[in-house]
């Protein structure tokens, strides 16, 4: 995590949360936020569409950042069920997760419709936080490497920039399970992201652009992992649901 990108710290509540846990835990955020004179981190939550405008309340002037969980290609029109990115940026976002396996497993979403979905994000002014990452067979089989650069070059949008961009990192096999990858490993796959980026957008924007890793990230593991060299924050699932635990993450970065 070198000086020039400012890490991030995002939180994917995945399908968790009535209104009221919900609104504690953005206020406990917002209220650490707050008292923070320099946070020396950004900070992003990400709850379930329910909550989204709830949750932009109670995190309002406290500096941390807003997103949605997924989006559609289109602005608006016949897609029930759909939320556009232009309608989370009128709820207050600015950013939204897209790509997330989760999303590729359960809806058989595509690198090209992530790509899509990106371009949609970016186009209303959203950063994209994309995310990419292989199955525990392909890491077996030694395709990780291929994987990752297959899934980002098919996911990322071509003029994408360091300002509405971010790749998060996260292997299928360590989401939720506890399980990581040595930190070699996770250093090796995030210097290669670094490296496709540059030829996809040139070597400014790959520069800026924040890589965040995830899976199975948490208060024991996140400082080394947010130590390594193109890992510049995390998109923290689990843990993101607990107040302090979400927190003691971000002070890693410190
Ligand atoms: P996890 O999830 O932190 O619970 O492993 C991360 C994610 O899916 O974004």
């Amino acid at each position: 995590m070198p000086n020039d990108r400012r890490p991030l710290i995002a939180g994917n509540w995945k399908m968790n949360g009535q209104k009221s846990d919900g609104l504690s835990l953005a206020e406990a955020l917002a209220q650490r936020m707050k008292a923070e004179s320099d946070p020396v981190f950004d900070m992003v939550v990400c709850p379930p569409f329910t909550l989204v405008a709830d949750v932009g309340n109670a995190i309002a002037d406290s500096g941390i950042g807003l997103g949605g969980q997924d989006c559609h290609t289109a602005e608006n029109g016949a897609h029930t069920g759909d939320i556009s990115a232009t309608m989370l940026s009128d709820i207050g976002c600015g950013f939204v997760i897209v790509g997330h396996s989760e999303r590729r497993t359960d809806h058989g979403e595509t690198d090209l419709g992530v790509k899509a979905k990106a371009a949609a994000a970016q186009a209303a002014g959203l950063c994209a936080i994309i995310c990419i990452g292989e199955t525990e067979a392909e890491r077996d089989a030694g395709q990780t490497f291929d994987v990752v650069k297959t899934q980002l070059s098919g996911s990322v949008p071509d003029g994408s920039t360091a300002a509405n961009t971010v790749i998060a990192y996260e292997p299928v096999w360590a989401i939720g399970t506890g399980r990581t990858p040595s930190l070699e490993e996770v250093q090796e796959v995030h210097a290669l992201i670094r490296e496709e980026l540059t030829k996809a957008v040139g070597e400014s924007h790959a520069n800026g652009t924040r890589v965040l890793y995830g899976g199975s990230m948490k208060p024991e593991n996140a400082r080394e992992l947010i130590a390594l060299e193109d890992v510049d924050g995390g998109l923290i699932g689990g843990a993101s649901l607990k107040a302090e635990d979400f927190w003691a993450i971000a002070q890693s970065c410190v």
